[in-house]
């Protein structure tokens, strides 16, 4: 973000460095690599400058390429230009993926010597990176400014592990047959796991995960490189950005509010009615789901229920998102049946996606597994009350509602059991509390006030670093 994105991760890498930045100033030098993707916008492109250009081998391989520069919030960004690559009409998902990455990680470890600049730490995100870390224990570290270059690795999900034929080895990734061992995982090459051993440090995005995947239940075969590697884990909380995600200044939203003026957020629900067609009423409770239609984001809880939750109670439903088809005529469907409650938008749309956590009062999130997990901090940041099952960073950025005495506590509905009936009754107790109307106004305002910046965790990344 905002050259290139798709998901999480974009949001993450398009927040982290900056925050990095912004806590210790000229203490540190932040420089970010990212593929020269066609999907950049040209405002963005006409930006860049050529700072070097060099061929990479890469087993038979000789291939172009160009490194592309520019500052943005005092960070240095650099874009690897390969058009053969990264033209594609999507960021990953192609047959040669392995290779694109390869190409990627080779290219950016060949850059530091063409632009003179040998970092401290290399921090590598998910498989698409593990390449670089692997790279520069084999075969850069006699090579004068990579010698004391220390790793960290960042595992964002781990069910996305880049898993290979051995064939791929020598071929694809340049690497001797004596590498196989390190390679090698559960009968295939790993590059996730090579990266766990080869880095000084694996991290992941919340401090549950960090616990999590070193059980087999969370870890898709992993556990158990991960506790052979326990004393380099440690889990730090994403943020989102604050600036981005702000109901006080949004443009993409119709009337913008603060937790001081929720009668305004009530006139992002009406405005929102309009657009999509649905009655325009205030006192009508609103429940969102803006993900990924997949099935670990908790989709099998939501289709059990969300029929009777319908059904039989004076709510609307959004539901915003793309993914498997069984999951998109599931809704499209009960956008048929119920049509004056329920609209399905099979769609990735950002602006949208805003205006819709704008309007929204309770926001689902039942994920089965979740490492972090942004939208529950967004819809907290605009208003919508979470109900979130307790997994990875909705564990810990989601407590449950309850009452002390005239104090409230939590900020949230959550569940611990992966079962439907739990969400049921938790999203029913969230619509119950939003229709109480001095509960409410106490909860969403506590609620929107929670930090979810970038402000602790850029402090705890700071750390991890020195401590390197
Ligand atoms: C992945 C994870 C998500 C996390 C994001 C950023 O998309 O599935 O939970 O928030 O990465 O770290």
């Amino acid at each position: 973000m905002p050259f290139a994105a798709t998901g999480g991760l974009g949001d993450v890498l398009g927040s982290l460095p900056s925050a990095i930045k912004a806590t210790a100033g000229d203490d540190v030098d932040v420089r970010v690599v990212v593929p020269y993707y066609s999907a950049m916008g040209q405002e963005w492109k006409d930006k860049c400058e050529t700072v070097a250009e060099f061929e990479v081998d890469l087993a038979w391989r000789r291939q172009y390429c160009g490194v592309k520069s520019l500052v943005k919030d005092g960070v240095v960004y650099y874009f690897i230009d390969n058009e053969y690559y990264f033209f594609r009409d999507t960021l990953y998902g192609n047959y040669d993926d392995g290779e694109r990455f390869a190409f990627f990680c080779r290219a950016a470890l060949e850059m530091l010597a063409k632009i003179d600049f040998y970092p401290d730490i290399l921090h590598a995100h998910d498989w698409q990176a593990a390449l670089s870390v692997v790279y520069l224990n084999n075969g850069y570290r006699h090579r004068e400014g990579y010698s004391d270059i220390k790793t960290v690795f960042t595992i964002h999900n781990i069910e996305y592990q880049g898993k290979y034929d051995f064939a791929i080895l020598g071929d694809v990734f340049a690497l001797d047959a004596d590498k196989k061992g390190l390679m090698e995982y559960g009968g295939c090459i790993n590059l996730m796991k090579a990266a766990i051993v080869c880095a000084d440090k694996v991290s992941t995005v919340s401090p549950r995960y960090a616990e999590e995947i070193r059980t087999w239940e969370y870890s898709h075969g992993l556990d158990g490189i991960l506790n052979e590697n326990a004393h380099k884990l440690c889990g730090i909380l994403n943020g989102i950005d604050y600036d981005y995600y702000n109901p006080s200044t949004d443009k993409d939203i119709a009337v913008n509010f603060t937790w001081r003026s929720l009668k305004k957020k009530a006139m992002n629900k009406l405005a929102l009615q309009r657009e999509i067609g649905l009655p325009e009423r205030e006192d009508v409770p609103m429940i969102a789901l803006i993900t990924r239609l997949a099935s670990h984001k908790g989709l099998d809880l939501v289709t059990e229920k969300i029929y009777n939750i319908v059904e039989n109670n004076d709510v609307q439903l959004v539901v915003l998102g793309k993914g498997e088809a069984e999951y998109e005529s599931f809704f499209y469907k009960l956008e048929e049946r119920f049509g004056d409650k329920v609209r399905a938008l099979i769609m990735y749309d950002r602006a949208l996606s805003k205006r819709i956590y704008a309007a929204a009062d309770v926001f689902m999130m039942p994920s089965k597994s979740e490492p972090c997990g942004l939208s529950q901090m967004i819809a907290s940041r605009y208003g919508a009350i979470p109900v979130v099952r307790e997994t990875g960073g909705l564990y810990d950025s989601i407590k449950g509602y309850w009452e002390s005495g005239e104090k409230i506590m939590g900020n949230g509905f959550t569940f611990a059991n992966y079962d439907s009936r739990e969400l049921e009754e938790r999203t029913l107790a969230a619509v119950a509390l939003w229709r109480n109307e001095e509960k409410r106004t106490k909860l969403i305002g506590k609620i929107m006030r929670t930090d979810f910046s970038w402000k602790n965790s850029a402090e705890k990344y700071l750390d991890m670093y020195a401590s390197l």
